[in-house]
Order: structure tokens, then C-alpha cells, then sequence
């Protein structure tokens, strides 16, 4: 057996087969980035080994390599947690008898929710085969698996009747980043109107929008860009640093606010699709200063009157999305900076179009 069996081809360590060979397989396809499949050929040894600690270490590893260590911070986002299930309880009630399509299901836990606060037939779809598996163990031990279904798979591909009986009455989903684009959430729900929703579904999140600010903070300039250090200039090695937006928490980082924060985009959610689109924006400084980064985040409403968002200021797992400038960019109040703010579908990106300005 070597590294180049087709995905999926052994499904069964049969007899005769060394053990030590699937290790090995199991370790070529890690090497190679493939770490579902080197999960599930881990996966395989412990079926016949549970205890091989090789098997065990080398599963954890793929896995950690392959599920975002997120989830678990997410998860304990209570904020996040109580508004979801507020809205889903609220979208139940108005309509018992919908089936609840639940796009990416991660833990299961919204489907649940929707189980809990009633809905008779869910299904939750998940992309990562691992994640689904666990998502199903999950609603199984909570005993929510009569009415809740787990399909191994990303919406995109799903089809009706084959993986949901009919088109679904409630979309349920939770498919955002920190920029609010950056899981696809665009062009998935658009598909999901399309091909998996009856055209009066009701869709969970209604609406989006991206708010961004000026901001000045060497600190977290300094996440991104390094300039003479230790008698070397080390500023060459920018060339590797992001050009698009990471995420962290403005608050935890010393920085002044240099504009008020302005509405960069809208999504109906009920009629968005993922087809980029540029704006440009004019911002007023309210104070002078070096503007290093744009810090931005959204506000997303999942049924009218409830909105969840990452604004700064408070510890939403999902922190800010920050943007550095390569260059700061010296601002003053009585010179507008003009920015071009554009998104591909999935990463919302802004452009500098002023000229440096010396104060
Ligand atoms: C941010 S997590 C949310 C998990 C869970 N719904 C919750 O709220 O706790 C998003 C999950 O959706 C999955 N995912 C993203 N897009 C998907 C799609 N189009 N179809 C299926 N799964 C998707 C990801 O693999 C990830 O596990």
C-alpha cells in the first residue's frame, strides 16, 4: 500500500495486511496535507487496535491539523449561543411543521436547538467528514437523532429528495468569520434558495452588514509588518506578510479611533448572491494621527430585532476583522480619506486611495 491509494479505496484492514503498513500510509497522507484521510486510515487501526497509541497520536494530529481550533471557542460564545436559539425558537414556532435545513452543522448544536424548540424533521449538513461524524455522535447521545439527520456534506453538493426529503421551510446557518463573508455564507445560501428551500423559506440570517473603522495602533501594525530589528533590516520579509484582513480584538491592543465607524456593505440575504462588488467611501478623520489599519466587523440580524455582531468592545469569539496598511497613512480631520472597499464573494478587502498626507 502506498500514499497514492485512491481516497477511500481501503475501507477495511483485512487479514494478512501489517498494521505498520497502514501507519505509514496513514503518516504519507499527513506529509501530504491530506488529513482527513489520514484520520480516517488512523481510524481504520484503531478499529481493529483501539488501543494502538501510534493510531491515537496520529489521528489527534490529523485532526488538529484539519478541524479549526475555533469551534471550541465558539461554542462557548453564550452570547452567540442565546441569540441563535432565541431566533430558532422564535422561526419553530411560527412554523412547526418546516423542514429545518441547518448548513454547517459543526457540533449539530443549532440543529438541536431547532429539535428542542420543536421542529419534527432536521437535517444538518457538514463539509468536514469528521465534523459530521462527530456532529452525528453528538445528537445521537443527546438524543436528538429522531429528529435530527447529519449529512456528510457541503450543501452545495446536496440534492432533493436525495439528502433532504423536500425543499426546507426554515434555513438555519451560522457560516461566518470574523469580515462576515470569509465562509462563503454569499454564494452557500444563494445555492441554498436555488436548489434546497421552498421560495417562502424562511432564511436565518435575514440580513448583514460590514461596518469598518480608522484606526491607529503600532501594536497592531506590528502583527503583520516588522522594519530594523537587532542591527538587520528585516522589512524584506513584509513580502510574506497578509494583504488581506486577520482577525483580532481591537480592545486587547493599545490604539486610538481616528473616524466614526461607517456601513461598508448591506446583505438581504433573501436576494444576495456572491458576485463581488466594490464601493468606494469617503472618511472623515475625527482626530490626527498614524492610520495603520481599518478595523472591521458586522452585525447580522437572524430574524428582525435580533441581531448578533462582533463589534469591538466586547469578547465575541469572533473578534474584529483587521486590515493593516502597508504604509500608515498620516490622517487629519480636515482631509477626507478615500477608500475603495471591495469583496470577491468571500474576503472583503480596502484599498488607500489617498495620498500620504505629512501633518
Ligand atoms: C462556524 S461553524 C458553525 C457550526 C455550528 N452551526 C454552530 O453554530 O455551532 C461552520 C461549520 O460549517 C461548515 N460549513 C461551512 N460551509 C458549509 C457548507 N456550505 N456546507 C456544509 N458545511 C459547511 C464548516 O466546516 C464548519 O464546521
Amino acid at each position: 500500500m502506498n500514499s497514492a491509494q485512491p481516497q477511500g479505496a481501503v475501507t477495511e484492514i483485512r487479514d494478512g495486511m501489517e498494521l505498520g503498513e497502514f501507519l505509514r500510509w496513514g503518516r504519507d497522507l499527513h506529509h501530504q496535507g491530506r488529513y482527513e484521510d489520514a484520520a480516517r486510515a488512523f481510524e481504520l487501526i484503531l478499529g481493529v487496535d483501539a488501543d494502538n497509541q501510534e493510531a491515537l497520536i496520529g489521528r489527534n494530529r490529523a485532526v488538529r491539523c484539519s478541524v479549526p481550533r475555533w469551534h471550541w471557542e465558539m461554542l462557548h460564545d453564550e452570547e452567540r449561543a442565546e441569540l441563535y436559539d432565541r431566533a430558532i425558537r422564535q422561526a419553530v414556532a411560527a412554523a412547526p411543521d418546516s423542514l429545518v435545513l441547518d448548513i454547517g452543522a459543526g457540533s449539530g448544536l443549532l440543529a438541536m436547538m431547532a429539535a428542542r424548540a420543536g421542529a419534527r424533521e432536521v437535517v444538518a449538513c457538514e463539509g468536514q467528514a469528521s465534523v459530521a461524524e462527530t456532529a452525528a455522535r453528538v445528537v445521537r447521545v443527546a438524543g436528538y437523532d429522531d429528529a435530527v439527520g447529519v449529512v456528510s456534506k457541503m450543501s452545495t453538493r446536496m440534492t432533493v429528495p436525495g439528502d433532504l426529503p423536500r425543499r426546507a421551510g426554515l434555513l438555519v446557518t451560522e457560516i461566518v468569520d470574523c469580515g462576515l463573508l470569509g465562509e462563503g455564507i454569499l454564494g452557500t445560501i444563494a445555492h441554498a434558495r436555488e436548489h434546497l428551500l421552498t421560495p417562502d423559506a424562511t432564511i436565518m440570517p435575514s440580513r448583514g452588514r460590514i461596518i469598518a473603522q480608522l484606526v491607529e495602533s503600532e501594536p497592531l501594525h506590528r502583527k503583520n509588518h516588522v522594519g530594523k530589528l537587532y542591527g538587520f533590516d528585516l522589512a524584506p520579509f513584509n513580502r510574506l506578510s497578509t494583504l488581506e484582513y486577520f482577525d483580532s480584538r481591537l480592545h486587547r491592543h493599545e490604539h486610538r479611533t481616528l473616524s466614526e465607524p461607517v456601513t461598508v456593505f448591506e446583505f438581504d440575504f433573501y436576494t444576495a448572491d456572491a458576485r463581488p462588488q466594490r464601493t468606494e467611501l469617503t472618511v472623515r478623520p475625527t482626530a490626527a494621527g498614524k492610520m495603520h489599519a481599518i478595523a472591521f466587523w458586522f452585525e447580522m440580524e437572524l430574524l428582525p430585532g435580533i441581531v448578533v455582531d462582533n463589534a469591538p468592545g466586547h469578547d465575541s469569539h469572533w473578534k474584529q476583522a483587521i486590515q493593516c496598511l502597508p504604509v500608515p497613512l498620516h490622517v487629519q480631520p480636515d482631509l477626507p480619506v478615500s477608500l475603495v472597499a471591495a469583496h470577491d464573494g468571500e474576503c472583503v478587502r480596502f484599498e488607500v486611495e489617498s495620498e500620504e498626507v505629512v501633518a
